[in-house]
């Protein structure tokens, strides 16, 4: 490692508070981006391969990512389409050039530079603001993106209420350019936890590696890396199912549910007499679809 462990752990730290606070400074130094493709690169990828699954059955051969990193879409993209293509957009150099070495040359373009300076956006199937769109927040380039969207307009934002209030700011925007919104909410009106101390989230559990678990002196093998998300889709698509917005609260005889549904929130309590219903909830977790026929 070319760092010091207690390098590492404080440039960690940093990037930590900058997720939770979206304020605190980052990429000053190498440090900082390898503290990040240490921990965030993971994290990030994690989410993004958790998000892409509601599109997976789609065929995406082209993705735009503004504002990439090092290109963390690339790896989860990639998993999932595999005949894929990318432009990757994103200002920081250091980020481009370790990104460069990590991604395909023949199947991914970068390009340098302020994505507010560039002109129109080229027609990509899926345009992607990965963790980016908070940093960004510029509604015209937002609208740009929605232009250069064939398919999809996806932004993956941290789990946190400052996170949701960002994604909800494209949701809104995107609505009011006719973005139909295909997941995680079953309906494309406003949403119902907006101006309630609720935010909408889900969680992704992934394994720490070794270095990870140093940089965040953590002692668990593990980590959930919580997010915000919205998909949108140029065109309307059949949605016909409820997504549990909590993990369901197992008692003894009875689950309480909450679903976010056509008709708003709804919490529920599903008992045994429910007999399948029973059976099939226990086997669902925070963030699961359920159709709506059961
Ligand atoms: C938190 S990082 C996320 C990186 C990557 N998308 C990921 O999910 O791992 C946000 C990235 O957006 C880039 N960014 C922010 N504003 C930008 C702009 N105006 N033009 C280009 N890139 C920008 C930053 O340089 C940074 O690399």
């Amino acid at each position: 490692m070319e760092f010091s462990p207690a390098e590492l752990k404080k440039a960690a730290q940093a990037l930590s508070e900058r997720y939770r606070t979206g304020q605190a400074p980052y990429l000053r130094a190498p440090v900082d981006r390898y503290a990040y493709l240490i921990t965030r690169y993971p994290a990030t990828k994690a989410a993004l391969h958790r998000v892409f699954q509601e599109i997976r059955s789609f065929p995406v051969q082209t993705m735009l990512d503004i504002g990439a990193g090092p290109g963390t879409s690339w790896e989860a993209g990639s998993a999932i389409w595999e005949n894929l293509k990318a432009t990757l957009m994103e200002r920081d150099r250091d980020f481009v050039e370790i990104g460069s070495k990590m991604t395909p040359a023949g199947r991914v373009q970068w390009m340098t530079g302020d994505v507010s300076k560039q002109g129109a956006f080229e027609q990509h199937d899926l345009v992607l603001f990965s963790y980016s769109w908070g940093e960004i927040l510029d509604l015209a380039l937002l609208e740009k993106a929605w232009q250069a969207t064939g398919k999809f307009l996806v932004v993956v934002e941290p789990g946190t209420p400052r996170g949701y209030q960002s994604m909800l700011k494209a949701r809104d925007f995107c609505i009011s350019k006719k973005a139909s919104v295909y997941a995680p909410c079953p309906h494309s009106k406003a949403c119902p936890w907006q101006n309630t101390p609720e935010w909408c989230h889900f969680g992704v559990r992934l394994q720490r590696s070794d270095e990870h678990r140093l940089a965040k002196e953590g002692a668990l093998g593990f980590e959930d890396e919580k997010y915000s998300y919205v998909i949108l889709s140029k065109e309307p698509l059949e949605t016909d199912f409820s997504r549990l917005l909590k993990d369901p609260l197992r008692r003894k005889g009875h689950t309480i549910i909450t679903l976010c549904s056509k008709n708003g929130i709804e919490q529920k309590t599903v008992t045994k007499k429910d007999k399948e219903f029973y059976k099939n909830i226990n086997k669902l977790k925070w963030g699961d679809k359920i159709a709506n026929k059961v």
